[in-house]
């Protein structure tokens, strides 16, 4: 049975990035309220996902695993109940391998077991990670429980996340509806960042890797940039290209950030809607990029209706003049067969940042666009 449970890419909030392992029920619940007076769900987004640490650091004498009842005294069953209720979809973490990456129990050999359990909290997604595996075979093991979930009858997303190591986009697609290109993201717009012999990957070194997977794309198989940063310490600037460009890239939206004590300006990023569609559109394209000069590049994404989101990206530390002919822009793509030339015809623009018309693509185009900012306009033909 192959599903139809992410036509787009799943969009939702996880723990995280901000919480780690020390989340609770009281902590939660307000994350599930803010989720709603926040604008979270009327702007789309969905899931609600507990990450690493909900669990106690032992199964039951028959091989359960146990919600930590001193982080959820009500349950789990509850706790999805409370989601479920705000309207939101309940999403849960586990890992392949004997433990998790927090060193709770993972579910090697008892995946069957867990995916009956989720089913009977209500989970609807379920990410899972890729620590402590020694000897397994990363297919093989997504597989196992892939079919685990399938089998309990209830429609679960899954999520994998082994960091690209085993390239999941050759093999994932109805395996599970998003797979993990990359290793952990962290709210450094550049610099990688290292602790010790773990690195943690800065946004702009994530998207590097996007280009060469973008054709493994699309609906029901989403390839997995990670969890958003946005409104975890980058300007205002880099979170607004942070957003823009995985949403070029039609990749899943997990925002990570406290979403009780939202910016005005954090919310203004996660929840404009029109970027939104940009990653919701239908064909689910990842955009293809052209190198520009000085450190800018221009991201083109092929919509429905033969619209077209172009993004621009500064990644210079210092501000650049745009000048750009439009006839000059053209994606060519062997593989699917598209070709592009924006010299044809005339196309209107809207800036989906400014939410307000840019002109035409007559003539050239004069803007300035400051450090490690974008400018992402979505063409319509006239
Ligand atoms: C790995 C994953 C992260 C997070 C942690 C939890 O590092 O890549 O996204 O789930 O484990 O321990």
């Amino acid at each position: 049975e192959t599903g139809n449970l992410a036509p787009t890419p799943p969009m939702g909030w996880n723990t995280w990035n901000t919480f780690q392992t020390k989340i609770d029920e009281p902590l939660l619940k307000g994350m599930v309220d803010a989720y709603v007076s926040s604008g979270m769900k009327d702007a789309g987004y969905r899931y609600f996902v507990l990450d690493d640490g909900w669990m106690m650091m032992e199964r039951d004498t028959k091989g359960y695993l146990v919600a930590d009842p001193k982080k959820f005294p009500n349950g789990m069953k509850a706790f999805a109940d409370y989601v479920h209720n705000k309207g939101l979809k309940f999403g849960i973490y586990n890992c392949a391998g004997n433990k998790t990456c927090a060193g709770y129990p993972g579910s090697r050999g008892h995946e069957y077991q867990d995916a009956r359990l989720y089913a009977s909290w209500g989970v609807d997604f379920l990410k899972y990670d890729w620590c402590n595996t020694d000897s397994l075979n990363a297919r093989e093991a997504y597989i196992t429980m892939s079919s685990a979930l399938k089998e309990t009858g209830r429609p679960i997303v899954f999520s994998l996340c082994e960091w690209g190591n085993h390239k999941p986009w050759l093999w994932a697609k109805g395996v599970g509806e998003l797979y993990r290109t990359t290793g952990d993201i962290t709210a450094n717009f550049s610099q990688d960042k290292h602790m010790g012999t773990w690195t943690a990957s800065s946004v702009m070194t994530i998207l590097d890797k996007q280009p060469a997977i973008r054709q493994y794309n699309g609906p029901n198989h989403w390839n997995d940039a990670d969890m958003l940063e946005v409104g975890n310490g980058m300007s205002y600037a880099e979170d607004k290209a942070h957003f823009s460009m995985w949403c070029m890239l039609s990749a899943p939206l997990a925002a990570g950030n406290d979403l009780r004590n939202m910016s005005e300006q954090t919310k203004s990023i996660l929840t404009n809607k029109e970027v939104v569609a940009i990653d919701q559109d239908v064909l689910g394209i990842a955009a293809y990029k052209i190198p520009m000069a000085d450190s800018v590049e221009v991201w083109v994404k092929p919509l429905k209706n033969n619209e077209v989101a172009v993004c621009f990206l500064n990644r210079s530390n210092h501000a650049q003049k745009l000048n750009i002919k439009w006839g000059d822009l053209t994606v060519e793509d062997k593989t699917t067969g598209l070709n592009l030339k924006l010299a044809n015809g005339t196309y209107t623009l809207r800036d989906l940042w400014l939410k307000k018309s840019s002109g035409t693509t007559k003539g050239n185009f004069k803007q300035d666009i400051a450090s490690h900012d974008v400018l992402m306009l979505k063409m319509v033909k006239q």
